[in-house]
């Protein structure tokens, strides 16, 4: 086999030929599925006639075609490995094709497959290529009708997407089902279902009145775990008509729980396909993380409806266009339903974890990538998260009315079309009259910007001198960086008064609390008549997705998570106090030294829970120390046992110093009342889970009750597996053992619950889990083909278990490269977003180093798929 070969934006072309209509039948068999196309083709008038017809065609066995009626010589045509070219066909013409397709032996869960008996289609990015011969290409825009065909005992329901028109029965004791779809749309937003489903059925109507059927079809046990989705549903349906005037345009909005599936949902038009994970929920069986998760992917993909169908991308490179703008959109939903500053606190340490190891990594790309060998790849935290970011920042930069005048324009400019960034931040440009030519930079450089910023206080002047400088690392192909266009929201926090000083930037009154653009290399700002020493607080809200270093004291850090107005940098104040202490014990620790606590994070955070915060919710936001994984992104080598160390034994200390307070916490917030997933119950589990953490942090006999106590009432999955979780990453196996039998147990036949069981048993730092995943790997409710369980098993052990995973023996790793290397032949999708922690290699001592890049090598000695290959490649480069 060749080299798979990248393909590059510049070499984008629009296509010859397109296609107004399509057609489809679908006879659904296990093994052999006959997919049935008529396809209505047009030249465009700007191509020669006499182009070749192009076709995308992978894995399909082609039992006929014809052109106008007329089979095709053989010598009309040819078939390779990618799809089909027709030599010379009319300028307008109906394309029928028939192939055959095997589901059942689709593991790669991407066209047509089967999951726990049902049939399904994942489409996006390239999977329509593997259900017939098309131009799968998202700048391809056909109205669809689809017939499908099965047995009708076993498979009562069949979907496909827009409305049902006709349905009939068929000798041989089948049945049909024909879906039309009015809108034009391209091939990746193609659904079909078929199975035995149960469905949960509500309405919504629409701001112009118009009735809106809304349906949940899941396998009958899960009827009970619809509730929540069908909630935020219609709570997302409304949103998107106020905050963006948009309507739904369908009178039937379908969604369908998949057991099977690599990513948490898809938004095919009508049809939305999801992960059960993102989806099921139960106050027994789902936490209030899950329900949280839920809410917000069900947003996210009814936004997708205007972000991304309605508007589409004219190729894969624009694929933010449709992710970024439209987490951007389901952030601000969560935000509006939630509370708003602890949804950007979680988004944003997250994103800092996550998004900034990406961007220092070898697969490090830009927000529109320039070429790419599988796009399968660039389904990234940089393209989704980062892209968010971005709309973020052009959000605030033109102001939330020029924002929404440019989204109104965007989408009615461009509604049925398919086009590219530039596009969406013209009508940006165009609505708030802003030059945001620079501002697209952030689109095409790839890397962490990081800012160095340093003040002055000049008391004689009263005037504070603020220096800002920005570089951007070089990453992967991008040796040199420009200058970006930085939004830096900031407030001088005067250091007598508590209070945010009024600003003066060049003789204009600012308002106390203001942004700054930062556009040059390095900037100075001056801002006049501040009437007393201030100490900056930068980044508010992390107004850009940037480091940001100033050279604060450890009492400056405690004076702003004391006296910010922005809750934000309350927080992160705190966590930057906590890291610089963190530091040290860390150093201590490499070094030998006994590690001395440094008193005055003990008094911050005796001061926060002095302060009475009344929002619960970000009062646990604030007494959470770093993650062990957001603590080695600050380190310049990581030492995971260091790490684990420093951080376990400030949690310790806290606990000592503040025992009271945590039992009073916990006490305060321990709940009867029955569960409901609402702001704040959800908030009052959050600050007593923290403060149970504690407690059991020192293991002493009140923590150890509680969490006993907790896990037996049994009130609620978040209670449960937050107890479960302590008691089992604790050292008293006496008690965590029988607690993790009874719950394995409890809920062997829910595969949802025991995605949760391994993981908390896989995270565990104690020296002898490597022996448990593999033991749980054999466990009769594991299995490799679902990428579920593979996250929940070997992703939660290889993330979110630093201590293990970089064990010194390499043992981590080899199990890592075993289960990429099965995997590559299953699905290859998920065997390369596996392979993510072992790229990381260059964070690490050298002897882990050595260990890492041997594990890569051994897989790069396997016959890859193109997934894996690109990703091994890059970070073997
Ligand atoms: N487009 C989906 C979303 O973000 C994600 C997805 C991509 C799902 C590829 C399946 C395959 O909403
Ligand atoms: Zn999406």
């Amino acid at each position: 086999m060749s080299e798979p070969q990248p393909i590059y934006l510049s070499d984008y072309r629009p296509p010859a030929y397109r296609v107004t209509r399509t057609e489809l039948t679908f006879d659904l068999d296990p093994a052999a599925t006959r997919v049935k196309a008529r396809l209505h083709v047009e030249r465009h008038p700007e191509h020669e006639a006499g182009v070749p017809l192009e076709l995308d065609g992978e894995q399909l066995n082609l039992k006929a075609i014809a052109i106008d009626g007329q089979a095709l010589g053989e010598d009309e045509y040819a078939v390779g490995e990618a799809g089909m070219v027709v030599h010379r066909v009319p300028q307008a013409f109906l394309l029928d094709t028939e192939v055959e397709v095997a589901p059942d032996a689709n593991t790669a869960l991407s066209g047509l497959y089967r999951s726990s008996g049902m049939y399904c289609t994942q489409c996006e990015a390239e999977g329509f290529r593997r259900i017939t011969f098309y131009p799968d290409r998202p700048d391809v825009m056909a109205t669809f009708s689809t017939t499908v065909i099965g047995d009708a005992a076993t498979l009562p329901v069949l979907l496909s997407n827009g409305n049902p028109v006709e349905r009939g029965t068929l000798p041989g004791g089948r049945h049909f089902v024909t879906w039309e779809d009015p809108h034009p749309k391209p091939s990746y937003l193609f659904a079909l279902v078929a199975g035995d489903l149960e469905k949960v059925e509500d309405r919504f109507t629409t701001m112009s009145g118009r009735e809106v059927t809304l349906q949940i079809w899941v396998e009958e046990e899960n009827l009970d775990k619809t509730d929540h989705a069908m909630a935020s549903l219609q709570r997302a349906m409304a949103w998107d008509e106020q905050a963006y005037g948009r309507e739904y345009d369908l009178d039937l909005f379908m969604i369908v729980a998949v057991n099977d599936f690599n990513m948490g949902a898809m938004e095919n038009k009508g049809l939305n396909i999801f992960n059960s994970a993102a989806v099921l929920t139960h106050p027994h069986t789902a936490t209030d993380a899950a329900f949280q998760r839920v809410e917000g992917i069900v947003a996210h993909e009814y936004f997708h409806n205007w972000s991304g169908n309605r508007v589409t991308c004219r190729d894969w490179f624009q694929l933010s266009l449709k992710e970024g703008f439209t987490v951007f959109r389901d952030q601000c939903f969560s935000a509006d339903t939630n509370s708003a500053p602890v949804k950007r606190i979680e988004d944003v340490s997250f994103f800092r974890t996550a998004q900034f190891a990406e961007d220092a990594g070898p697969t490090a790309h830009p927000v529109r990538p320039d070429h790419y060998i599988e796009i399968g790849n660039f389904y990234t935290l940089t393209i989704y998260e980062k892209g968010a970011e971005i709309v973020r920042m052009l959000s605030n930069l033109v102001g939330e009315e020029a924002f929404r005048r440019g989204s109104d324009l965007y989408f009615s400019r461009f509604d049925g079309q398919a086009v590219t960034i530039e596009d969406f931040v013209d009508c940006m440009a165009e609505a708030s009259g802003e030059d945001l030519g620079q501002f697209l930079r952030w689109y095409s450089q790839a890397g962490t910007p990081e800012i160095d910023a340093h003040g002055e206080y000049d008391y004689a002047n009263a005037e504070y001198r603020l220096v800002l400088r920005q570089r951007t690392p070089a990453t992967p192909g991008q040796a040199e960086k420009q200058a970006l266009h930085i939004p830096v929201r900031l407030g001088l926090v005067g250091t007598k008064s508590g209070r945010d000083l009024p600003l003066t930037l060049d003789g204009e009154a600012l308002g106390t609390d203001a942004v700054i653009h930062l556009r040059e290399d390095e900037q100075e700002f001056l801002f006049t008549e501040v009437s007393e020493a201030p100490v900056p607080s930068l980044a508010r809200g992390f107004s850009a997705p940037v480091k940001l270093n100033f050279p604060y004291g450890r009492e400056d850090l405690a004076f702003l998570q004391a006296h910010d107005s922005d809750g934000f940098n309350r927080w992160d104040a705190g966590q930057r106090l906590a890291l610089l202490a963190l530091d040290d014990l860390i150093a201590a620790h490499r070094n030998g030294v006994e590690k001395v606590m440094d008193p005055r994070v003990v008094e911050a955070f005796r001061a926060v829970l002095a302060a009475r915060i009344d929002d619960k919710a970000v009062l646990a936001q604030m007494l959470t120390l770093p993650s062990e994984a957001y603590i080695a992104e600050q380190q310049p080598l990581v030492d995971v046992d260091a790490i684990h160390a420093a951080r376990t034994f400030v949690k310790q200390s806290l606990t000592m110093a503040l025992r009271d307070d945590f039992l009073r916490l916990y006490e305060e917030n321990r709940s009867e009342v029955p569960y409901a997933p609402e702001p704040e119950q959800i908030a009052a589990r959050s600050l007593k889970n923290v403060a149970l953490s504690y407690l059991m942090a020192i293991e002493d006999e009140a923590g150890l009750e509680f969490a006993q106590a907790q896990f037996a009432a049994d009130h609620n999955m978040t209670d449960v597996r937050h107890a479960l979780t302590l008691l089992v990453h604790g050292s008293r196996g006496d008690i965590a053992d029988p607690a993790l039998k009874a719950f394995g147990e409890k809920w062997a036949h829910d595969p949802l619950v025991m995605d949760q069981w391994f993981s908390l048993q896989v995270t565990r730092p104690q020296a002898d889990v490597l022996d448990r995943v593999k033991f749980l790997m054999a466990h009769p409710a594991f299995s490799l083909k679902n990428p579920n369980r593979v996250r929940a098993l070997i992703g939660a052990f290889a993330n979110q278990n630093p201590v293990n995973f970089h064990r010194a023996d390499g043992a981590g790793y080899r199990l890592l490269a075993d289960t990429v290397i099965e995997l590559n032949r299953l699905n290859p999708e998920i065997a390369a977003r596996l392979i993510t922690p072992l790229t990381r290699w260059a964070r690490f001592d050298e002897a882990r180093q050595e260990l890492m890049k041997a594990e890569l090598e051994r897989i790069r000695a396997e016959e890859l798929s193109p997934n894996v290959y690109e990703v091994v490649e890059k970070a073997l480069a």
